[in-house]
């Protein structure tokens, strides 16, 4: 069973502390939903546990099974199994998703064909129409669009804890830990 313990997390942004001793642990199979007003540290928390570098971790730790996930570089953290879903999701103009999705998983030594139809059975899964795969990740996709496009690539991920902010209304960000680590599609 994967565990994230997140102990006596702080951390600031632009010199003001947002976290203040966020402390949480987060098992394999369990769907764990945070709550709280808007621009109460929720997202912050999300950006913290990938490692974004706007977001100074002052103290405390966050552990994933035996690794010290703050020593990591975002990718690192990302091959472990860490997928943050944001809340306004980037946009990559001249990238399909097909593209990203098939550098992204070449790298870690899946067959191209593989990867292709992975994609798109995870697409039609989700009802995220075929030809979005085939333009520009998240230029002009509605909004839905674009939850349905990162739902795609974190099913894909089969990340051991994703950490999802708002993918869908109001003030709630959800961590839900609940694939193996390394499975393939
Ligand atoms: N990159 C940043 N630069 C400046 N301030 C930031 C940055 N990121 C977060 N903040 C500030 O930190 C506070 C927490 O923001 P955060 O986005 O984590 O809140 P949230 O709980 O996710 O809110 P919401 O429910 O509105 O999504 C806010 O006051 C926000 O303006
Ligand atoms: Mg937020």
């Amino acid at each position: 069973m994967a565990v994230l313990t997140i102990d006596e997390l702080t951390a600031r942004v632009r010199g003001t502390d947002i976290l203040k001793g966020v402390s949480l642990q987060i098992r394999s199979g369990e769907v764990d939903v945070l709550m709280g007003p808007n621009g109460s540290g929720k997202s912050t928390l999300a950006h913290v546990l990938m490692g974004n570098p706007a977001y100074e971790v002052t103290g405390g730790s966050v552990t994933f099974d035996d690794h010290d996930v703050l020593s990591l570089d975002p990718a690192e953290r990302a091959q472990l199994g860490l997928f943050a879903a944001l809340q306004y999701p980037n946009e990559l103009p001249g990238v399909t998703l097909t593209e990203l999705m098939t550098t992204v998983y070449q790298e870690r030594g899946w067959d191209s064909a593989d990867i292709d139809s992975a994609v798109r059975s995870e697409a039609a899964a989700v009802n995220l129409r075929g030809d979005l795969l085939d333009r520009s990740v998240n230029v002009g996709f509605s909004g839905g669009e674009k939850k349905r496009a990162e739902t795609v690539q974190l099913v894909l991920s089969r990340p051991a804890s994703p950490s999802w902010t708002k993918l869908t209304r109001g003030s709630t960000s959800m961590l839900c830990p609940t694939c193996p680590l390394g499975s393939k599609p």
